[in-house]
């Protein structure tokens, strides 16, 4: 409310994780008053939104909204939503624990595949005693698609374990210890170098199905796939044909193109793929109202909000 301490924001966090949200808002901003949608009260009240897939009507009578806040890191179904205010900033989700959810997640598949776990756990099945040709870490190298927030701080880790780390992103950037490659045309040379590939694009107009044919045919044969990004990026029949032949030996994907995946996918059988529930990382309550807490202290303050959403670039 303007001229007091008090707001109003509306939650439509999803993942049944709503207790541990108005838990922390509590304990963080007491003049606060979260509201679970669809029990919005008064439209004219909500001065801020923390959202995860907002159906169009979730907008209606919003006309004071200030902020519209992401629960998820990715914006691309809140950007998807028909009815979203034209003129409201928003700002992604960036918060420790989602971080380091992801970096421990990429980690260890990046392990798992380089130690050729995925393997070894076959031959234990077959009760077979056999050594496998060890490659070690630096002669490893790991290729990282989108070099943002939680890709650098995985490249670091990555490093500390002795990888090569090498990483693309839309704009030229440089990191210490991490070649970087840069838009469309070094794309071909990144993914020529990337014996195992971590995606972690945002979904936008200009990535969707950018892992098809033509790229999986760029990367050294037997490459590792590591899906992370959003379904979307990755034509799933061309990963198919690429698994079997043998161009990817092997892929782990925790985001599809639907979800939750389809009971009759291909991928759920599949021998050489390994799958979780879009459970890479998962934006933990208690730190990220930290950060939507201090985003709207920020704009209070008449401060610049951090992490805000280009809706034109779509991320
Ligand atoms: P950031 O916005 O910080 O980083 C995005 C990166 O992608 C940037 O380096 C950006 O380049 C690059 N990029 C975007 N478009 C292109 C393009 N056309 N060509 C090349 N590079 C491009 O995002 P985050 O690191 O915070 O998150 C990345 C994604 O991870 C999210 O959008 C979400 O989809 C996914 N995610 C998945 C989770 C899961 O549980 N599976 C959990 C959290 C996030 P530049 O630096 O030049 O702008
Ligand atoms: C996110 C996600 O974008 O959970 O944070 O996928």
């Amino acid at each position: 409310m303007p001229g007091s301490d008090r707001a109003v924001l509306l939650l439509k966090s999803d993942f049944g994780r709503d207790p541990q949200w108005l838990e922390a808002f509590a304990g963080l901003m007491p003049d606060l008053e979260v509201r679970i949608w669809p029990k919005t009260g008064n439209p004219r009240e909500i001065e801020y939104a923390l959202l995860w897939a907002p159906p169009a009507d979730l907008f209606d009578g919003l006309d004071r909204l200030q902020v519209i806040f992401s629960v998820g890191a990715g914006v691309d179904t809140l950007l998807e939503c028909p009815a979203l205010p034209a003129q409201v900033p928003i700002v992604r989700m960036v918060e420790p624990e989602l971080t380091a959810g992801m970096v421990g997640y990429v980690l260890y598949q990046v392990l798992r595949f380089h130690r050729r776990m995925h393997r070894y756990q076959q031959q234990q099945q077959r009760r077979q005693w056999q050594e496998l040709p060890q490659v070690p870490a630096s002669q490893t190298t790991v290729g990282i698609m989108g070099m943002g927030v939680l890709g650098s701080k995985l490249a670091t880790q990555l490093r500390v374990l002795d990888y090569g780390v090498i990483g693309w992103s839309r704009t030229a950037k440089a990191m210490d210890g991490v070649r970087m490659f840069a838009g469309e045309r070094a794309l071909a040379k990144f993914l020529g170098q990337s014996d195992i590939l971590v995606v972690l694009l945002p979904l936008t107009g200009q990535t969707r199905y950018i892992i098809n044919r033509e790229t999986l045919a760029a990367l050294p044969r037997g490459a590792f796939l590591v899906n992370v990004g959003r379904g979307g990026l990755v034509n799933e029949a061309d990963l198919v044909a690429a698994l079997d032949s043998g161009q990817v030996e092997a892929a782990a994907l925790d985001v599809f193109e639907v979800e939750p995946l389809p009971p009759n996918h291909l991928f759920w059988q599949h021998p050489a793929v390994t799958l979780t529930p879009h459970v890479a990382s998962i934006t933990h309550p208690p730190t990220a109202a930290r950060f939507v807490a201090q985003g709207i202290a920020r704009q209070r303050a008449g401060q610049p909000l951090p992490y805000l959403v280009d809706r034109v670039r779509g991320y």
